[in-house]
């Protein structure tokens, strides 16, 4: 036992007059003192011990712990200075500057399609138009030959303003579901021939998936002439998919039902995937749609107070999500609005 105290005292000493940090510190301590450490299981022999040799074991034993535990502690407080005096010779440059790598934002990839859409556009004459994304039920439905009870209704599904405490001013309306909300707008507001386009923010009730968002963009065109044909229709939708998605892309009218327009159609872009053949994004027709469009119903040009026998009417509203998923590939429309930085930087 004596021997063995020597031994603990001796090569703790030497260990602990090397240390060079508080943490070797507090291994020493531990290897002697922690649950399984030397001096914490030495006691556990004293019952093999005589009485004789006990009566000198037991004081030497708490002598060798004293020693050693003031040891470490007049180290700790030894290294805790030399460090504060290390600290306190450091000086620090509260002006120093640090050159950070630049990261330079840029418009959100909708934006930038959207400017290029107007671009384009303004190039043959037409002008933007715009028309609020909270309205009435009025332009964003009746006026376009959508009343109240319809079951055309049911095609657009929209978030109602219908709160107790507001003023009955308020109360009615609703968060557009198109922007051809713009349309009555346009035609009572600009004299003929009307050229004109609006682009903008809409909102749907969804059941949200890869081809819909409840917050979107749309392109509403609203051309206004005498003699305008379906033929012009098919013009502007080549000039615009072949310009914003394609060169080689066809375009083609599909009819399709809108009570706003008479005949109505749906606008279809070839495939970009499969060139037309079919495949599993376009679900085997090989054409994909990009949104509606017609010649205005007779109706809505008297609405907005256009005489229907002396002039025709183009309108369209493609969803400019859709047409960007075709020109980037992208298979998830709700991307956009993810707010991904891994996804947006790409653009
Ligand atoms: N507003 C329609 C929609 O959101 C799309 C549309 C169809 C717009 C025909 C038009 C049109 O201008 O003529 O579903």
């Amino acid at each position: 036992m004596k021997e063995k105290l020597a031994r603990i005292e001796k090569d703790c000493l030497v260990k602990v007059n090397l240390a060079k940090s508080l943490k070797e510190l507090d291994n020493i301590f531990l290897s002697l003192f922690g649950k399984n450490g030397e001096m914490t299981l030495l006691p556990k022999d004293f019952p093999k011990l005589s009485k004789d040799e006990l009566r000198i074991a037991a004081p030497l034993f708490n002598k060798v712990k004293t020693e050693l535990e003031k040891s470490i502690e007049d180290n700790r407080i030894g290294l805790r200075e030399e460090s504060y005096k290390k600290l306190e010779s450091e000086e620090l440059d509260l002006e120093q500057t640090v050159e950070l790598p630049k990261r330079t934002g840029h418009l959100h990839p909708t934006t930038q399609f959207i400017q290029e859409t107007v671009e384009l556009f303004k190039k043959i004459g037409f002008q933007e138009f715009e028309a609020p994304q909270i309205d009435t039920d009025e332009y964003n439905f009746e006026l376009l030959n959508i009343p109240k009870n319809h079951p055309a209704r049911d095609l657009w599904d929209t978030l109602y303003i219908n709160n107790k405490t507001a003023s009955n001013k308020t109360n009615g309306l609703l968060l557009r579901t198109h922007t051809s909300n713009a349309q009555i707008r346009i035609m009572k507001q600009l004299k003929l021939p009307i050229r004109m386009m609006s682009i903008g923010r809409c909102f749907r009730y969804e059941n949200l998936d890869t081809r819909h968002e409840h917050t979107f963009e749309q392109f509403e065109l609203v051309y206004v002439d005498k003699g305008l044909n379906m033929a012009n229709l098919q013009y502007l939708s080549e000039y615009f998919i072949r310009a914003m998605i394609g060169k080689d892309i066809k375009a083609r009218l599909r009819p399709k039902y809108y009570p706003f327009v008479e005949p109505g159609f749906g606008i279809d872009a070839e495939c970009v995937f499969c060139k037309g053949k079919g495949c599993q994004v376009c679900g085997g027709i090989g054409w994909l749609e990009i949104g509606g469009a017609g010649m205005i119903h007779p109706q809505v040009l008297k609405n907005g107070g256009i005489d229907p026998n002396a002039y025709s009417g183009i309108a369209w509203g493609p969803g400019l999500g859709r047409m960007m998923m075709l020109r980037y590939g992208i298979n998830d429309i709700r991307s956009f609005l993810s707010g991904d930085l891994r996804f947006l930087e790409k653009f």
